[in-house]
């Protein structure tokens, strides 16, 4: 056995070397993961004994990319090039043996061994475009020469983590693992092709699938025209599609050439800095300083869930996904019937377009059991509170749970308004009790925000923390504050908006200001797409305000084909006259002078009344950092990814300039728009959100 380095060891096995890197947690391409192979291969290749090598990793996984915490510093050690040159040029072959993910840089190194072979749950993919990139080390050239453009362009700009036996029959993989027995498997797949004087498979000099697409530059056209809705916004797809296009028009070396240029504008551009900054604040969010990652955790074998209207068959769906049993409660057989009818539609919805069998809608649906009593709930390990929100319903409901449920069940509420630190105080166990906020509709929107009490116990909130990633959700702690923190800044958007109708603006204006920048609707579009009548009374309304006189007429938003905008058959909003007639109403009524806005303007009232009241939060603890605000905005609330989230996005413009901008704001409309103190204090300080600890 020889130590390359730290990370990096070489051994033999007859003649075949076994090049071992062991860099936790994901053995990324650091400089000594990187330096590792280089003087490994070169070790190995001026070995006698060697006549082939293995290239494995131990741990959790094949090399997940390149070291993203690295990007922006000077490089040390061997570049990632330097090591795969070593690979490729390597006079004896060099095969890759994968299991976990090989990710990104980590694949680009695969595709310059000579072979791959790999284990059935292993997956492949180049996700660097989720992190606003390409593929930089070759990935956007080799990949399209095994898979062919068509199917190397849906890799490249979904990032997706295609399995090993799909890779297999793309031949992106030579040969499959039995799962376990990865290395002796690799050594004898080795000692075959050695056997067998296979030649050195290059996959740069592989041309005949570029060959055959260059005959259809129709492919890219196509491509660009199917996704337009999707890449709206992103620099990266874009990229990444021109460097496809130049693998199949252009010689390998001056692909190699396309991509870098395009590569090292998109690493040093504001987009990939927001979206690498999303990837690590999304781990942040996971480390609660008072709550130790070795915090024990209580077992959640079986979940309880009152309510079986959309909140509560959505949450139900997430744990039914992940195999865990659920009974639902209902107080009338009629509700819990049409609860349970409700997600079985979805279900079938779902194996109707190919997502899962038949049988997996009959597996889902044989985990959830209905009833009629909360005594059901008796030996659930967790239970959610998913009813309507009215403080007395609630407290009657924890008052029967804390009678019911055996000792050491988490008691959790949906509340997306109420006080849960009063709703904790109606049990005998308010350690116990804690909110996990779901978002609409919750089987498929990522954020869950698990609001902790002032006495919710360290491991109610560790449990619900590692609960949220079994069923796949993206969690932020957050402490009891009305609107918690999503919300709570929403309201502000929502009131300048409104606002801003009443200076001279329409909702088309203010909505297509926020849609430019990102967001997938503004937020009059939005509430169309909600329904306007929500907390609406029909026989209270006094139309005293635009939504009001809206209701009145019956335009409640999409599901009644009018809301702020007029719907077509297709659901395609088209600006009201009708709605401009009331807007322009109430102006005329309120006695002020319209005015023409600017989109600027717009932004600003909109976005930064959100970061005023981000910068309060902190303030006020309700969120640990400010990378978890953003957390929330960016899976809760449609927030662009590329700018990083609220906070993130303040500081990218300099707090300074915010804060001058807020002053302007106080000065002319009043209080609520105040500084928070934490932002005035970041400003004199000369820093940002980002250095607060
Ligand atoms: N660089 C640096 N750190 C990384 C990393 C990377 N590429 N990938 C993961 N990590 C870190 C995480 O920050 C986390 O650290 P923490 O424990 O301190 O929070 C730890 O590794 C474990 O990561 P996860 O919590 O995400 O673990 P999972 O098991 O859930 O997921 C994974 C593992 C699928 C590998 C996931 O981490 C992932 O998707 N990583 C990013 C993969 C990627 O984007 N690769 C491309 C990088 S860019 C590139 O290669 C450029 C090249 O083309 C030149």
């Amino acid at each position: 056995m020889t130590a390359i380095n730290a990370v990096t060891e070489l051994t033999t096995q007859g003649d075949i070397g076994i090049l071992t890197l062991n860099s936790p947690p994901v053995n990324a391409l650091s400089a000594n993961v990187r330096d590792g192979i280089y003087e490994g291969i070169k070790a190995a290749v001026a070995d006698p004994a060697i006549r082939a090598i293995v290239l494995i990793c131990e741990g959790r996984t094949f090399i997940a990319g390149a070291d993203i915490s690295e990007f922006g510093g000077a490089q040390k050690g061997a570049s990632l090039f330097e090591a795969q040159s070593m690979i490729e040029d390597s006079p004896k072959p060099v095969i890759a043996a994968i299991h976990g993910t090989a990710l990104g840089g980590g694949l680009e190194v695969a595709l310059t061994c000579h072979y791959r072979i790999a284990v059935p749950s292993a997956r492949c993919g180049l996700p660097e475009v989720n992190l606003g990139l390409l593929p930089g080390a070759g990935g956007t050239q080799r990949l399209p020469r095994i898979v062919g453009a068509q199917r190397a362009l849906e890799m490249v700009t979904s990032g997706q983590h295609v399995p090993a036996e799909e890779c297999h029959r793309m031949g992106l993989v030579d040969e499959m693992a039995k799962e376990g027995n990865l290395k002796a498997d690799a050594i004898a797949f080795a000692e075959k092709i050695v056997g067998e004087h296979r030649p050195l498979k290059k996959v740069r000099d592989l041309n005949d699938k570029v060959e055959a697409d260059r005959k259809h530059p129709e492919i890219f056209a196509d491509f660009r025209k199917a996704n337009a809705r999707k890449f709206r916004g992103f620099k990266a797809p874009e990229y990444n599609i021109q460097c496809v296009e130049a693998a199949v028009n252009l010689p390998f070396d001056e692909g190699m050439q396309v991509e870098r240029k395009l590569f090292m504008e998109l690493l040093t551009g504001p987009q990939s800095a927001a979206q690498r900054y999303a990837f690590f604040a999304e781990r942040l969010a996971n480390k609660i300083p008072d709550v130790p990652d070795d915090t024990p955790v209580r077992k959640i074998a079986k979940v309880g869930i009152i309510g079986a209207g959309t909140m509560g068959g959505g949450i139900a769906m997430n744990f039914l996904n992940a195999g865990i049993p659920v009974t639902i409660v209902e107080v009338q057989q009629e509700a819990l019937d049409r609860g349970l009818k409700v997600v079985r539609g979805n279900y079938e919805r779902s194996a109707k377009n190919g997502r899962f069998t038949m049988d997996e809608v009959d597996k889902r649906m044989g985990l959830l059991s209905p009833a009629l009593s909360q005594d059901a709930l008796a030996d659930c390990d967790l239970v959610i509170e998913a009813v309507f929100e009215r403080m007395d319903v609630k407290k009657e409901i924890f008052t029967n749970l804390d009678r019911i449920c055996k000792p050491g069940a988490i008691l959790a509420t949906n509340t997306s308004a109420l006080n849960i630190d009063e709703i904790g105080d109606v049990t005998s166990r308010p350690q116990d009790v804690i909110g996990l906020h779901f978002f609409s509709p919750a089987n498929v929107m990522r954020l869950l925000e698990i609001v902790r009490t002032a006495k919710t116990a360290p491991d109610v909130i560790a449990t619900s923390m590692k609960l949220a990633k079994t069923i796949g959700k993206v969690a932020v702690l957050v402490g009891v504050a009305p609107g918690f923190v999503g919300n709570r800044m929403l309201f502000q958007r929502g009131r300048e908006a409104q606002k801003l109708l009443m200076e001279g603006a329409m909702p088309w204006d203010v909505d297509r200001v926020l849609y430019d920048f990102g967001f997938p609707m503004g937020p009059f579009a939005m509430s169309d797409l909600a329904g306007l009548d929500i907390g609406w009374v029909k026989e209270t309304s006094k139309g005293e305000t635009i939504r009001d006189q809206l209701c009145e007429l019956d335009r409640r938003g999409q599901k009644t084909g009018a809301g702020y905008y007029d719907y077509d058959e297709n659901r395609n909003a088209k600006p009201s006259p009708v709605t401009e007639k009331i807007v322009k109403d109430f102006v005329a009524k309120s006695g002020a002078n319209p005015r023409a806005i600017s989109d600027e303007e717009i932004l600003e009232r909109t976005l930064y009344a959100m970061v005023n009241e981000g910068a309060k939060i902190l303030e006020e603890k309700k969120a640990i950092r400010a990378s978890d605000i953003d957390v929330v905005w960016l899976n809760g609330y449609g927030w662009p990814i590329y700018r990083g989230g609220p906070m993130h996005w303040a500081d990218s413009i300099g707090l300074d300039k915010v804060l001058a901008k807020l002053k302007e704001f106080e000065a002319t409309m009043g209080d609520v728009w105040t500084p928070s103190p934490l932002l005035e204090k970041l400003v004199a300080e000369g820093k940002g959100f980002k250095d607060l600890k």
